[in-house]
This record gives structure tokens, C-alpha cells and sequence, in this order.
């Protein structure tokens, strides 16, 4: 059973905190990855990736072509893989690390094409890809964003996952009451409960997030640290979505 799993940017990360990593958050995710094979890993920016991004003017749209602006939230987005990666394999996990940037591009569009004979290839010899929310050459716009989300659902379609878990900073899909909505099959279901995100989030927040999952084959949960294991396990936890 090959999962992709999310690790969200507000779960690894401090999210008010300039680039400080959620050390206690990281070391459960890890430890419960460590358990398991046949899993690609992305993550998100928190405040390795956001900050940089709003300071260069830059989301998943509009671009930039200041190549050392790009260079500064690329640089940003891989010391907190480095630290990711570290976290695996103070556990023994065969982690590798694949960045987007040199594997992707979009069309004027916004449509992304991303490669992952890599990935494949790795997923093949008992790694594990870990990806990250990076910048990517943009037609007609420099470099844009690319977020974890979008590349979940990439790689997801691309390697024919049989499930995708985001792992985000609160236990699924929230209604009104602060409940976790169990199953979501269609965005106007629940549009009214899908607000936007506290922190600088420059990639869209959940709303975004249900929109790339309701187009994937395989089934989609959002859950928090604590459900990871249990998602991991094969169990339907927070949110489904499909
Ligand atoms: C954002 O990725 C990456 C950058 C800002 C460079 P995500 O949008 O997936 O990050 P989180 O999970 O919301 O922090």
C-alpha cells in the first residue's frame, strides 16, 4: 500500500516564529514514519517558506523574476527539509531529499508538469522521497509557488497512491462547531465552513487544499500529529475526502 503523506508547514514549524522548526511535532511525525515503507513524504513551508514568499511579492500566481529573491525562499524551503531529513535518519529512515524546483514547471496557465521518474525510481529501491512546497519556473511569470498540496496531488496521480494523508494543525475539515466534518464528496458541501488561514499563508489554506484532493482518484484524509500513526495504519481518521 504506497502512501503520500503531507506534513503541513503549521505542524513541522512554529508558524509565528521565523524559521523555527516544532521540534516535539517533528520527532512524533518521524517516529511514526519510521514504522513504515512505501511512502513519499512532502512538506510544507510554515515559516520557512511563507515569510520569504509574502517579502518577494510572490504565491502561487503572481511571480517573480528576481532570481535571488526566488533563491532566498528555495534556500528557506531546504534548510527545513535538511531538518526533516535529519529527523528521518536519526530513525533509520532511508529518506531522500527531491527538490521541485529542479524537477518541474508550469504552463501559462498555472498547470504544473512535474517529474518523478525520480520519485518512482526511488519509491523502487526502498526509499523515501521527501518533497517540500518550493518555487518553480512559471510561464509568462518568472517563478511562482508551488505548494505541498499540489504536489501531493501530483505525485499521488503520478505513482498511483492508494492513499494521501495531510497531516495538518487541526484534527480535519472543521464545521461551525469545531468538529472534524467526516466525509467530504463535493466542494459546495462545505464552501461555507472553508475559510482562509491566520498566519501568512501565501498558497490558498483549506479551501485550496479540498479542491486539490476532490480531484484526486485515491482517498484523502486531513488529520493532526495525532491520528498520523493511526492514518498510516491503514485507518480512515479526521476528514475524508473523495
Ligand atoms: C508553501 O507550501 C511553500 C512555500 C511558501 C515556499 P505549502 O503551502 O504546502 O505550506 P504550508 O503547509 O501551508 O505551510
Amino acid at each position: 500500500m504506497t502512501h503520500v503523506l503531507k506534513l503541513g508547514g503549521s505542524v513541522i514549524t512554529e508558524k509565528d516564529t521565523e524559521e523555527t522548526v516544532d521540534t516535539g511535532n517533528l520527532a512524533t511525525l518521524a517516529d511514526a514514519v519510521a514504522e513504515h515503507d512505501d511512502l513519499v513524504i512532502v512538506h510544507g513551508g510554515g515559516s520557512f517558506g511563507h515569510p520569504h514568499a509574502s517579502a518577494h511579492g510572490v504565491s502561487t500566481e503572481a511571480g517573480t523574476h528576481d532570481a535571488r529573491g526566488a533563491r532566498a525562499i528555495h534556500d528557506a524551503m531546504k534548510r527545513l527539509n535538511d531538518a526533516v531529513l535529519d529527523a528521518l535518519h536519526e530513525r533509520d529512515v532511508p529518506a531522500l531529499p527531491v527538490h521541485p524546483l529542479s524537477a518541474g514547471a508550469r504552463s501559462v496557465a498555472g498547470g504544473l508538469s512535474l517529474q518523478t521518474a525520480q520519485v518512482e525510481t526511488m519509491l523502487a529501491e526502498g526509499f523515501v522521497p521527501v518533497l517540500h512546497g518550493d518555487v518553480i519556473a512559471h510561464r509568462g511569470e518568472g517563478v511562482t509557488i508551488v505548494s505541498g498540496d499540489e504536489l501531493v496531488v501530483a505525485v499521488a496521480e503520478a505513482i498511483d497512491a492508494d492513499r494521501v494523508g495531510l497531516c495538518s494543525a487541526v484534527p480535519g475539515v472543521l464545521d461551525d462547531d469545531g468538529e472534524a466534518i467526516p466525509t467530504i464528496d463535493s466542494f459546495d458541501a462545505v464552501a461555507r465552513y472553508l475559510g482562509g488561514s491566520e498566519a501568512t499563508d501565501v498558497t490558498g489554506g483549506m479551501a485550496a487544499k479540498v479542491r486539490e484532493l476532490l480531484a484526486l482518484d485515491a482517498p484523502a484524509f486531513v488529520f493532526d500529529v495525532a491520528s498520523t500513526r493511526a492514518f498510516l495504519e491503514g485507518d480512515d481518521v479526521g476528514t475524508r475526502i473523495d
